[in-house]
C-alpha cells in the first residue's frame, strides 16, 4: 500500500448526468456480459452512466416493491463472474466511462477512472500520461470498479498498490463515499466489498496513485524470463506492459475468442507442515512462502499434475496453456462449468488433499 497518501480534491472522473433517463429492461440477454459468453436473461437490467441514474434508481426502488425485492447483481464487464442459469434478480450494470488527471505531489500523479472504464485501456492510458505503476496489470479483462472488489493482481503486483482510494455508492443511505486504501481491508482476491460493502456499496470510481519515484516490479518468473529473452536489462513502464501483454496473449485465452473467467480457482494457502507432507510424494510441488509462514500452491500446477490440462466434460473445458482458467468451447451452461469444476475440487482433495475456492462470482440459476 502506497503510505501516507494525502487526501485529495473531491473531483470525479463518474459523470454526474446522463445524457436519457434510466430505462429499465425486462429478460435482457447477458450473453454478451458475461466473458464465459453463457446464454442467460435478467428478471430486470439497467444501465448506469451517471451518478444521475443511481439516484433515479434509488427513487424508483422506493415507489416498485416488486422491483426492490429482486436482488441486486452489479456487474461490470462480466470477466469474473459464472451465470449459472437466469438471474431472477435486477443487474445493475456499470456502464459509466471516463479517467482524468487528478493531481500530483512531490510523490505521487493521481489519476481517476470511473467504474465503467475498461482496465487496460486505464493502463494504456497512465502510460501515455507518463503515469507508471500499473504497467504489471495490463491486459485483465473487466472494468476499472471490479478491479478493487477481488484486489487484481498479475505478475507480482496487485491493486491494492497502486491504489489511492476508491468512491462507492451507499445504497443504504444514497451517499457517496470515499474509502482509502486502509478501508479497503485488501487481501489476495479479496477486500470489503466482498464482505460488508458486498451488498451495500457500488464501486462508482478509483483514484491511483502512480509512484514518481517508479522502478520496474519484474521479480515474477515468467515475466523476467520474458525480458531476458527480449534482452532488456533495465526496462521502462512501457516494456513492462508490452512483456506481460505478450505472457497473457501466449497463455490466457482471448475471451472474445474462447468464453472464460480468467483463474478459475484461487491458488490455495496451506500450512508449512502440510506443504512439506506433499513436496515429499511431488517434489517439483510449485509452491510460495506467505509472509505469514503459510505457502501459497500454484493451483494451476495442481490441477495439471491431475491431468486436466486440455480436458474436456461437454462443451466446458480445462484450458490447454493454463490448467487454471475453464473455458466455454461453445454453448456450454453455467451449470456445465460448474459441474467440470466440481470434478476438478474434487479430485484435487482426493489426491493432494487441499481445496481448491473458486474466484468467480456466480449468479442466477
Ligand atoms: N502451472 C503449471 N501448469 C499450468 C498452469 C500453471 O504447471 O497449467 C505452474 C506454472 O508453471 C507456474 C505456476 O504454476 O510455475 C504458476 O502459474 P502462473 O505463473 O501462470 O500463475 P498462476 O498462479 O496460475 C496467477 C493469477 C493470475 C495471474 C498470474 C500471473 C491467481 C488465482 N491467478 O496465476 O491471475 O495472471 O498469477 O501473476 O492468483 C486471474 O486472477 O484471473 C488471473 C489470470
Amino acid at each position: 500500500m502506497p503510505p501516507n497518501l494525502p487526501s485529495l480534491q473531491p473531483i470525479s472522473a463518474f459523470p454526474e448526468l446522463a445524457a436519457a433517463p434510466l430505462k429499465v429492461e425486462r429478460g435482457a440477454d447477458l450473453r454478451a456480459l458475461n466473458t464465459f459468453g453463457i446464454m442467460a436473461r435478467a428478471r430486470a437490467y439497467v444501465q448506469i452512466h451517471a451518478l444521475q441514474h443511481l439516484i433515479e434508481l434509488r427513487q424508483l426502488l422506493a415507489q416498485d416493491a416488486e422491483l426492490a425485492a429482486l436482488p441486486r447483481l452489479v456487474i461490470g464487464g462480466g470477466s469474473n463472474l459464472l451465470l449459472l442459469g437466469d438471474v431472477h434478480g435486477l443487474v445493475v450494470h456499470m456502464c459509466a466511462e471516463g479517467m482524468q488527471n487528478a493531481g500530483e505531489d512531490s510523490d505521487y500523479r493521481y489519476l481517476r477512472a470511473a467504474a465503467g472504464s475498461n482496465w487496460h485501456a486505464l493502463v494504456e492510458w497512465s502510460l501515455q500520461q507518463g503515469a507508471p505503476g500499473l504497467e504489471n496489470l495490463a491486459l485483465i479483462p473487466g472494468t476499472v470498479g471490479a478491479a478493487p472488489i477481488q484486489n487484481i493482481g498479475a505478475y507480482g503486483v496487485e491493486l491494492k498498490q497502486v491504489l489511492h482510494s476508491v468512491t462507492v455508492y451507499d445504497w443504504n443511505s444514497g451517499e457517496v463515499v470515499v474509502l482509502d486504501n486502509a478501508d479497503c481491508a485488501f487481501g489476495y482476491r479479496d477486500s470489503v466489498f466482498k464482505h460488508v460493502w458486498r451488498e451495500r456499496g457500488l464501486v462508482l470510481e478509483l483514484c491511483l496513485a502512480c509512484p514518481k519515484d517508479w522502478r520496474a516490479q519484474t521479480g515474477y518468473g515468467d515475466l523476467a524470463a520474458e525480458l531476458a529473452q527480449a534482452g532488456i536489462d533495465a526496462p521502462n513502464a512501457q516494456q513492462v506492459a508490452a512483456a506481460v501483454c505478450a505472457i497473457r496473449r501466449r497463455k490466457l485465452p482471448d475471451p472474445a475468442k474462447l468464453g472464460n473467467a480468467g483463474s478459475f480457482f484461487k491458488n490455495p494457502v496451506v500450512t508449512r507442515a502440510q506443504r512439506t507432507a506433499l513436496q515429499t510424494v511431488w517434489p517439483d510441488l510449485v509452491s510460495y512462502l506467505q509472509s505469514d509462514g503459510k505457502y501459497k500452491l500454484a493451483a494451476g500446477w495442481l490441477i495439471d499434475r491431475a491431468g486436466w490440462k486440455g480436458r474436456r466434460m461437454g462443451a466446458a473445458g480445462v484450458h490447454e496453456h493454463q490448467a487454471l482458467v475453464l473455458v466455454n468451447h461453445g454453448g456450454a451452461s453455467g451449470a456445465e462449468i460448474a459441474a467440470l469444476a466440481a470434478a476438478i475440487q474434487t479430485d484435487i482433495q482426493g489426491k493432494f488433499g487441499v481445496k481448491l475456492e473458486m474466484e468467480p462470482v456466480t449468479a442466477g440459476g
